[in-house]
C-alpha cells in the first residue's frame, strides 16, 4: 500500500533546539495568545476536482465559490486551494508557469477577488499552495534561462555540464523516475529537476530568485491571502558540489534504485531561507503550513524554527504515516508531536496519498473507522488539515488500466505504483451522474460508492460520515478544552484503545477509541488529573449501546468513538 511518493531520507541531526512555548508563535487575537490559525480547521481542495461551474469536466474557482455555505456549515475556517496558477498541468497545477495569475481553465484574477470577498464574509481564510521549489519550463525566467548560456535568467536554475558526453552531473534520481537530470541540446548543459522533466527547480542561491519569489508571496498577500501551504519545502537547496548521493539496497517502485536523498534533501540552507518566508508572512499576519517529510522529531522540531521563527504549521506526517488502527503506534506519534514544542499539525489524508478511508478501513466496518480517524485527528491538541471527501467517508478509485492514468507518477510506476489519480477524484455532492461535480464527464472518474457517500444523501442520514464530522466540528470549535486544553494520555498500555483527555483549567473532556473490532471494557481513574467524579457526561458518541458514564466501566462498542466531559 502506497503512502507517500516521497523517498524518505534518514538524514541524521544532531542538533537539538530548544523551543519557546507555542504560544510565541503568530499573532495572538485571543485571551490564550492564540493565533487564528490554532483554533482554526483547515481544509485541503483540490481545485480540478472540487466543483466545476461551467461544464468542462474541471472544477474552477466559481465552482469553489457556490460551495462556501457547505464548508461554512460543515465547520471549515480556512481553505488550502492545491495550486490554480496558469500551469501545463505536467503535475497537474504542481509545475507553475505564471505564479501572478490563475489558469483560465480555472478562472480569472477577477473571480479569485469575488471568491476572496465571499470568503471573508463566510469567515472563511484563504491559503494559497506556493510551489516554490520549482517553475514549468514554460515560465518565462526558465525560457530565457534555457535560450543561451549567458541570458539574464541562466543563473535561476541548476544548469550543469555533464561528467561526459552523455553522462548526466550526478547520480540524483528524479521523485519522478528516472535522473534528476534533463540534458538541452541547445546550449549543451543538463538542468536539475528533483520532480518531473516539466518541474525544472528553482536556484534558490541567486539573490534574485529569492526577491522575485517573495514577492510572489507579497502579490497574493495584497489580494487577501491569508497564508500559504509549502510545497516540497524540504528540497529547495542542493549541494553545490552536486555530490553523488549515496546508494542503498533494492529498487523503488519506479524502478530506480533506492538512495539517500544525503545531498539534495534538508540542506541546512532550508531553515535561512524559511526565516526570511516567514519575516514576509508576519509583515502580513500571514501562516506558513508545510508539506514537511520528516522522519523524526527532531526534524520536525526543526521546521519551527529554534525560536520559532519559521513555519507555524509544519505537517506531521509521520502520524499519517502509522497505516494501521494501532494505539500504541498513535501514542507514540502524538507524544512526538507534543513533545516538539511547537504547535502540532495533524493529517491523515492529502492529494498524494491513498485516501485515509481505505488506508486506514478494513472493508467491513470503513464508515465506523472513518468516524474514529475523525474522532482521533479533530480532538488533539492542534491544527487539523482535512482533505475534501474525507468528512464524507470517498474512497480511492485506482485506474485498473494504464493508458487511463493521468498522474505522471502513476505513468511511469504502472502496474506497481498506480500514481495518484485514485485519491483526487471529484467530490460526491449528491447521486446524480457524475455525483452532481459536473454536468459533462470528469477529468477523473467518480468511484461507484458515490451513490451512498455523498453530500445530499449523507445529510439525510443521522448516522452518516458526514454527520458525525460536523457535531464534531462543533464540538470542536465551541469546547475549550478541545481548542486549548492539554493533551494528556490515559490508560497508555492498552493496545485495543486510545485514551486521552484535554484538560483546560478546570474543564476536561475525554477522548475515548476503541480500535478493534471487538467491544473493550475500559476504566479510567482521572483524580490524579483533578477529577475526582467517577461519572462522565456524553457528549458524542457512535458506540451502540452508549456508555453509561460510569468511569470505573465503559463499555465500547467495536471500532467506536466516545467523548465525554468529565467534572471535578
Ligand atoms: C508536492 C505535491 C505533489 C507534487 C510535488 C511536486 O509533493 O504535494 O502533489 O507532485 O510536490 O510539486
Ligand atoms: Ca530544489
Amino acid at each position: 500500500m502506497r503512502q507517500n511518493f516521497r523517498v524518505l531520507t534518514l538524514l541524521a541531526v544532531s542538533v537539538c533546539f530548544a523551543l519557546p512555548r507555542a504560544q510565541a508563535q503568530g499573532r495572538a487575537v485571543d485571551a490564550e495568545s492564540h493565533a487564528w490559525w490554532q483554533h482554526a480547521v483547515f481544509y485541503e481542495l483540490y481545485p480540478r476536482s472540487f466543483a466545476d461551474s461551467n461544464g468542462d469536466g474541471i472544477g474552477d474557482l466559481k465552482g469553489i465559490d457556490s460551495k462556501l455555505d457547505y464548508l461554512k456549515d460543515l465547520g471549515v475556517d480556512a481553505i488550502w486551494i492545491s495550486p490554480c496558477y496558469p500551469s501545463p498541468q505536467v503535475d497537474f497545477g504542481y509545475d507553475v508557469s505564471d505564479y501572478e495569475n490563475i489558469d483560465p481553465m480555472y478562472g480569472s484574477l477577477k473571480d479569485f477577488r469575488h471568491l476572496a470577498k465571499d470568503a471573508k464574509k463566510h469567515d472563511i481564510r484563504i491559503i494559497m499552495d506556493f510551489v516554490l521549489n520549482h517553475t514549468s519550463p514554460q515560465h518565462k525566467w526558465f525560457l530565457d534561462s534555457a535560450s543561451s548560456r549567458t541570458s539574464r535568467h541562466r543563473d535561476w536554475y541548476i544548469w550543469r555540464d555533464g561528467k561526459a558526453p552523455g553522462v548526466p552531473p550526478n547520480n540524483w534520481i528524479s521523485g519522478f523516475g528516472g535522473s534528476a537530470w534533463q540534458f538541452d541540446p541547445k546550449t549543451g548543459q543538463y538542468y536539475y529537476h528533483f520532480f518531473a522533466v516539466g518541474q525544472p527547480d528553482l536556484n534558490w542561491r541567486n539573490p534574485a530568485v529569492e526577491k522575485a519569489m517573495f514577492d510572489v508571496t507579497r502579490f497574493w498577500y495584497k489580494r487577501g491571502v491569508s497564508g500559504f501551504r509549502l510545497d516540497a519545502v524540504d528540497l529547495l537547496f542542493e549541494d553545490p558540489n552536486l555530490h553523488d548521493n549515496p546508494i542503498l539496497d533494492g529498487k523503488n517502485d519506479l524502478g530506480d534504485p533506492n538512495m539517500e536523498n544525503k545531498y539534495n534533501d534538508k540542506l541546512p540552507e532550508v531553515h535561512t531561507e524559511l526565516k526570511k518566508l516567514r519575516k514576509v508572512a508576519d509583515e502580513h499576519n500571514a501562516v506558513l503550513v508545510g508539506e514537511t517529510y520528516t522522519s523524526n522529531r527532531e526534524e520536525l522540531k526543526e521546521y519551527y524554527g529554534d525560536h520559532n521563527d519559521e513555519i507555524q504549521m509544519p505537517m506531521d506526517f509521520m502520524f499519517c504515516e502509522v497505516n494501521k488502527l494501532s494505539p500504541p503506534d498513535f501514542r507514540t506519534q502524538i507524544a512526538n508531536a507534543e513533545s516538539t514544542g511547537g504547535w502540532p499539525v495533524y493529517v491523515i489524508g492529502n492529494h498524494d496519498m491513498t485516501r485515509s478511508y481505505n488506508r486506514y478501513g478494513d472493508g467491513q466496518h470503513n464508515d465506523q473507522i472513518a468516524k474514529l480517524m475523525a474522532g482521533m485527528y479533530l480532538t488533539l491538541r492542534g491544527t487539523p488539515i482535512m482533505y475534501y471527501g474525507e468528512e464524507l467517508g470517498m474512497e480511492n478509485n485506482d485506474p485498473t488500466r494504464k493508458e487511463d492514468v493521468k498522474d505522471p507518477i502513476g505513468i511511469a510506476g504502472w502496474p506497481n505504483e498506480k500514481g495518484r489519480d485514485g485519491e483526487r477524484t471529484p467530490m460526491q455532492w449528491n447521486d446524480s451522474p457524475n455525483a452532481g461535480f459536473s454536468t459533462a464527464t470528469p477529468w477523473l472518474p467518480v468511484p461507484a460508492s458515490y451513490k451512498t457517500h455523498n453530500v445530499a444523501t449523507e445529510l439525510q442520514d443521522p448516522d452518516s460520515v458526514l454527520q458525525f464530522y460536523r457535531h464534531l466540528l462543533a464540538l470542536r470549535h465551541h469546547e475549550p478544552a478541545l481548542l486549548e486544553g492539554d493533551y494528556i494520555a490515559l490508560n497508555q498500555d492498552n493496545p485495543n484503545v486510545l485514551s486521552y483527555l484535554r484538560r483546560y483549567k478546570n474543564e476536561g473532556i475525554l477522548v475515548v477509541l476503541n480500535m478493534s473490532a471487538t467491544t473493550q471494557h475500559v476504566t479510567f481513574d482521572i483524580s490524579a488529573q483533578g477529577f475526582a467524579s467517577v461519572k462522565a457526561t456524553a457528549l458524542l458518541t457512535t458506540s451502540v449501546p452508549a456508555p453509561s458514564g460510569q468511569l470505573d466501566q465503559v463499555a465500547l462498542a467495536p471500532f467506536s468513538v466516545y467523548i465525554a466531559r468529565v467534572s471535578q
